[in-house]
């Protein structure tokens, strides 16, 4: 690579810091209506930059929901396109109390930066946005085609992506989808993602009464929603954690023989793992390992559970209502409006005439897994090698990028996913991070991804 890109690339790092510290100031809490208008300001500051970057025809684009931000560089005529994803948008910051500084002041400690959105996702998408700036700026030049893409509805299901991509088909069309919103398999080790898992998500209400009853007077009269919900719930899964809704397993695709001793060879302490989580003791689908059961194996989960008095002391009372949030996350090869339908036909079948009963689907998202020997796969383990001076290792991930799938049925293309998190970096929860090893060299990483790609022919 030009020294002079690399040169500018290790000795901008306190600019890079401060830059991202002003995107993450910027609330983009895409699940709460009274942030809309931040998420909105977000993608105005994301447009600004990316013209100052040096991308082109930079537009902020309306949706029926948060905006999508786009830009390119296209100035590279017989050289593979590259279609950068990432969103803007982050997850409500509650409870505040946990967070040990503000959450959308960045800070710095032990070098690594505190904040919402700090990897998930302003921070990884933002290594790519310095790259591409670094080769421009230095070079006034690409090895590549480059558009980037970056939404605002990510954490809330990505609602209007699907449609969005499938009227700009010609815009993002492109060879190759790179994607870093996902961590390493450990910190310091660089890793290829080659799996996400799907997601079906839903709400479900039950009522026994119009209003709460005396627990007295009418115990014993009618059923308690609490209760009744409580007993749904253990009908979904057998004491093995296998899930009991019947066909949920029909198009799981196995895990090979080959992949399972893949996942053996990865460097997994998992006493380690469960001391970090707190758990007294792992649990789940018996006869899968940890890595199986989290990257390659469905699961049904309580997301949150509302009912009765929850205040301080106590109170008799049958309540009136009881609500979760469930959600099931998929493998290959289960879809998830089939799982949906499964689900609901099973709620409704497990549930007394005792309540009145609403289902309601939430969102849901494809699984996705892509081969190893793409050649995209193996640019991108050469670059990763070349930033981190350590080859990456091959993983799976529990987590979801539901858009990935569509990038593949829509776009025909694959994606690489460069993830650049760590498995401890708090996303979704309280004090959020990313270590800034990874950040810098990411950025190194994705300026060397250009020229790999571009020796390569799909
Ligand atoms: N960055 C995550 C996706 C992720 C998490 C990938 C862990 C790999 C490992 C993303 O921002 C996210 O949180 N996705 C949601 C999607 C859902 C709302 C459809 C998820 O996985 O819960
Ligand atoms: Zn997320």
């Amino acid at each position: 690579m030009n020294p002079a890109v690399v040169d500018s690339i290790l000795t901008s790092r306190s600019r890079y810091l401060d830059e991202l510290t002003r995107f993450i100031a910027i609330p983009s809490v895409s699940a709460l209506p009274e942030h809309a208008a931040d998420t909105r300001a977000c993608a105005g500051w994301l447009a600004d930059h990316m013209t100052a970057v040096g991308l082109q025809n930079v537009r902020v684009i309306d949706t029926p929901g948060h905006p999508v931000v786009y830009g390119d560089w296209l100035n590279a005529p017989g050289a593979p396109t590259v279609l950068f994803y990432g969103h803007y948008d982050v997850q409500p910051v509650d409870p505040l109390d946990q967070w040990v500084s503000p959450p959308f002041e960045a800070t710095v400690r032990d070098n690594e930066l505190f904040a919402r959105g700090a990897t998930d996702d302003k921070g990884q998408l933002f290594v790519h946005l310095k790259a591409l700036e670094a080769h421009l700026s230095k070079t006034g030049t690409l090895p590549i085609n480059a558009r980037v893409i970056l939404e605002g509805e990510e954490e809330i299901g990505s609602p209007n992506l699907d449609q969005f991509i499938r009227d700009h088909k010609a815009e993002l069309a492109c060879d190759v989808v790179v994607v870093s919103d996902s961590p390493m398999f450990e910190k310091g080790v660089p890793s290829i993602c080659y799996g996400l898992r799907g997601l079906s998500y839903f709400q479900i209400d039950l009522r026994g009464s119009t209003t709460d009853l005396h627990s007295g007077s009418f115990g014993g009269a009618v059923a308690n929603p609490a209760f009744v919900l409580a007993q749904m719930l253990a009908q979904m899964k057998d004491r093995g954690g296998h899930v009991k809704i019947p066909g949920f397993y029909d198009d799981v695709r196995e895990l090979t023989e080959r992949e399972r001793e893949e996942f053996k060879r990865l460097p997994f302490n998992e006493k380690q793992y469960r001391k970090n989580l707190g758990a007294p003791r792992l649990h789940g689908e018996t006869g899968y390992s940890t890595l199986e059961r989290t990257w390659a194996r469905p699961t049904f989960e309580v997301n949150g559970l509302l009912s009765g008095f929850t205040g301080e002391g106590s109170k008799t009372v049958i309540p009136a209502t009881a609500m979760a949030k469930i959600s099931m996350r998929l493998v290959p090869d289960q879809d998830p409006d089939k799982i949906a339908g499964l689900f609901e036909a099973y709620v409704k079948k497990v549930a007394p005439k005792s309540v009145d009963l609403k289902v309601t689907r939430m969102h849901g998202g494809k699984p996705w897994m892509t081969g190893l020997d793409n050649p995209y796969v193996q640019a991108a383990a050469r670059a990763i090698e070349l930033g981190f001076n350590r080859a990456p290792v091959y993983t799976r991930e529990g987590g979801s990028i539901p858009i990935v799938a569509t990038f593949q049925t829509e776009l025909n293309a694959p994606t690489v996913l460069f993830g650049l998190g760590t498995p401890d970096e708090n996303a979704h929860a309280p004090n959020e991070k990313l270590d800034l090893d990874h950040f810098y060299g990411g950025i190194l990483a994705s300026a060397y991804l250009y020229e790999e790609i571009a020796k390569t022919r799909g």
